[in-house]
């Protein structure tokens, strides 16, 4: 079995050398030069744990490849992954899938023999036909099936997601493509994952409508969150209370300053967008949506009210800039939010993220980066945890105390107990911990 996966970004590379760690032979296409070049060296794109070492292994083993030539990856392989970007597009809130479109041409001219290709991407309703229309308008006689096959990794835990996931989608109506997909993931029979066969619509909208619903989960969570403050009761014993209930489940009802990254704001908005064209609307998301854009905006607010009403003229040290820790991405991150917020009302704004920092210097600016937790938070007025990274969480309280000019500790993940932290002498505020 030969793959080739168009794209090398979040989802393209980790699907690429995680298939190839099963034992497939891969090969990674993207059209930018230097990328391919430094993943040859062994240079990642982006910061993910473990995937350096799995893609070095692969590569050393001859299992996995790279290059920028589509056609040489696809005239060999029976399976095209097509894992490019599809970005809300400008203006109107859909998914651009100009990446996708130009792909699929591509493959059309390069691929030879029956061919499976298959959407990995997250794509709208209906893209898998027109993925098919064009392939089929350039080859008539070809012979080839498209299959939605949705990716549910995680930015940060992505690997032991991909290998040990809770479940395969697969979408397609071709007895010949399901047994080559069915082959393709044998490796997780063993640890029995469900594999949930189905038609190619019904594959791509379990991929919006899970997003889409977790997205509403969390933003579920965080308005009790804003209740639980005002009634005096705690979010966290709440969403312990109701988690247990298995229909409601405990994951995802950790509060927070507002879901981020580079899915949930970007699908919520395209499936919004799709339900208006039907007619069909989805009132919920679109709530969902506006309130949390909203809550990114209204975190600063928080942290002014915990600084005594202003800022003007005070140092915030702000730990963490990612949507999310173990990952080196700002797309679309309270953070983006958060800083010019704290600067238009004229403080002084300090920030450490361990991996993001480099990202963060291209869409902030105005701010100081500093090396270390405890660099950011010498002499400022207040601390504010905006990411939970794991160094976070267990800070030296004495010494953040000896740090900080005045206790103030504005903890938007919850990391710390507002008990301890009040025992320690902080003016502690977190999210939705009223009791
Ligand atoms: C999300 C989904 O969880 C994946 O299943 C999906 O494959 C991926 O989008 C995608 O479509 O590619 P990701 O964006 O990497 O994954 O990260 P999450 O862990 O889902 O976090 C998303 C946002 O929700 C973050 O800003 C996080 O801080 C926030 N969040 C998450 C909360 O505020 N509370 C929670 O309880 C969980």
């Amino acid at each position: 079995m030969h793959v080739a996966m168009i794209g090398t970004g979040y989802v393209g590379l980790v699907s690429g050398a995680c298939f190839s760690e099963f034992g497939t032979d891969v090969i990674c296409v993207d059209k930018d030069a230097s990328k391919i070049e430094r993943l040859e060296q062994g240079i990642m794109p982006i910061y993910e744990p473990g995937l350096d070492l799995l893609v070095e292994n692969n590569v050393k083993a001859g299992r996995l490849h790279f290059t920028t030539d589509l056609k040489k990856g696809v005239k060999d392989a029976d399976v095209v992954f097509i894992a490019v970007g599809t970005p809300t597009r400008r203006g109107d809130g859909h998914a651009d899938l100009s990446y996708v479109y130009a792909a699929a041409e591509e493959i059309a001219e390069a691929m030879d023999g029956f061919t499976v290709i298959v959407t990995k991407s997250t794509v709208p309703v209906g893209t898998g036909r027109e993925v098919e229309r064009i392939i089929r308008a350039k080859r008539p006689d070809a012979e080839f099936a498209v299959v939605s096959n949705p990716e549910f990794l995680r930015e940060g835990s992505a690997i032991g997601d991909f290998m040990r996931p809770d479940r395969v989608v697969i979408g397609t109506s071709n007895e010949r493509a399901r047994a080559v997909m069915s082959d393709l993931y044998r490796p997780l029979y063993l640890i029995e994952t469900p594999i949930v066969f189905t038609t190619r619509e019904t594959s791509e909208m379990i991929k919006y409508a899970a997003n889409t619903f977790l997205a509403a989960k969390i933003t579920f969570i965080n308005e009790i969150a804003d209740l639980c403050e005002k009634v005096g009761a705690d979010v966290h014993d709440v969403a312990r209370g109701i988690g247990l209930d298995g229909r409601i489940g405990k994951k995802f009802l950790h509060p927070g300053p507002g879901y981020g990254g580079s899915c949930f704001p970007k699908d919520t908005l395209a499936l919004v967008r799709t339900a208006q064209e039907h007619n069909s609307p989805l009132r919920i998301i679109e709530t969902v949506v506006s309130v949390n854009d909203r809550r990114k905006k209204a975190m600063a607010d928080r942290i002014i009210a915990a600084c005594g009403g202003s800022v003007e003229g005070k140092t915030i040290g702000i730990l963490g800039l990612a949507f999310k820790p173990n990952t080196d991405d700002m797309r679309d991150s309270p953070s983006l939010d958060v800083v010019p917020a704290l600067l238009a009302a004229g403080a002084t704004v300090r920030a450490y993220d361990p991996e993001a920092m480099e990202e963060a210097a291209k869409l902030l600016d105005g701010l100081t980066f500093c090396e270390s937790a405890f660099e950011t938070i010498e002499g400022a007025d207040a601390m504010v945890i905006l990411t939970e990274w794991n160094e976070f969480r267990g800070l030296n309280l004495k010494r953040v105390k000896a740090a900080l000019k005045s206790p103030v500790v504005v903890d938007l993940r919850n990391v710390y107990e507002p008990r301890e932290m009040k025992e320690n002498g902080f003016e502690y505020s977190c999210i939705g911990r009223g009791a």
